[in-house]
């Protein structure tokens, strides 16, 4: 499948930061978009923490930014304190939950069949689950990067996925926060790689459908080259998605 066929999604994680101020930045956010001659042709999407989802969704409105969380629990509801399901997130105003990011999966020792079980919860109440996967730096050096995604991906999908439902963000972990990002090159093999497990997971139709996200490091800087590697349908986006202006700057690489 041609990968415009693909509309592509940039989505915004701010992680554990921003507050009810922060909205100023999406406001500011919607002004640039609404400026831009052109509408973007991809998606746009922030993850703010879920104190703010439905604050950040009031802001967004009347522009094209859509709002997601970052994490939820497997249950609808019950004895589970401290949690957050992902009825909740969508009631706040979620359209999407970012499930097994590779910070839950180290902080909170997140398994694949944990991952799994939250898409599920996600795709159960009609949202988009966006699943991560992603190789540590010892991984990398092993030369196993291909068969921890590919592992990842087959345990962390339900039985629920379809390209409607289901986007996959490769967020190598040495990449995250650090400035560094793989070569195009291993980019390109990676998402390939995940296009092919794909369609064997979940049939032609619906593994050429899937958009698979790159995240580690997208900067304003590195956006347009990172779009143009075949099978990156769009980016996942950490520090520089907390301002307007860097978050605008790499949307700015889908705008034709
Ligand atoms: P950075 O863009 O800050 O590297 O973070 C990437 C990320 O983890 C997005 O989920």
């Amino acid at each position: 499948m041609a990968r415009r066929a693909r509309r592509p999604l940039v989505a915004g994680n701010w992680k554990m930061n921003g507050t009810r101020s922060s909205a100023r930045e999406v406001k500011a956010l919607g002004r640039l978009v609404a400026k831009s001659q052109t509408k973007p042709s991809c998606e746009i999407m922030i993850c703010p923490p879920a104190t703010l989802v439905h604050h950040i969704r009031d802001a967004a409105r009347g522009t094209p930014v859509r709002v997601g969380g970052q994490d939820c629990h497997f249950a609808q509801g019950g004895a589970h304190t401290g949690d957050i399901s992902a009825d909740m997130l969508k009631d706040a105003g979620a359209r999407a939950v970012i499930v097994g990011h590779s910070e839950r999966r180290s902080d909170h020792d997140e398994s694949d069949a944990v991952v799994c079980a939250k898409a599920e919860a996600v795709h159960a109440c009609g949202l988009t689950a966006i699943v991560c996967v992603g190789e540590t730096e010892t991984q990398r050096d092993d030369g196993a990067t291909l068969r921890i995604v590919g592992a990842q991906l087959k345990g962390s999908l339900p039985a629920s996925a379809t390209a409607k439902n289901t986007v996959i963000a490769y967020e190598p972990v040495w990449a995250i926060g650090t400035g560094r990002t793989p070569t195009n090159e291993d980019v390109a093999k990676v998402h390939q790689h995940l296009r092919r497990r794909l369609v064997a997971l979940l049939g032609e139709a619906e593994g050429e459908g899937t958009r698979v996200l790159y995240g580690g490091s997208v900067k304003p800087g590195n956006a347009v080259e990172l779009m143009g590697i075949d099978n990156v349908d769009g980016a996942l986006v950490g520090g520089a998605s907390l301002t307007a202006k860097d978050f605008f700057g790499i949307i700015a690489a889908y705008i034709r």
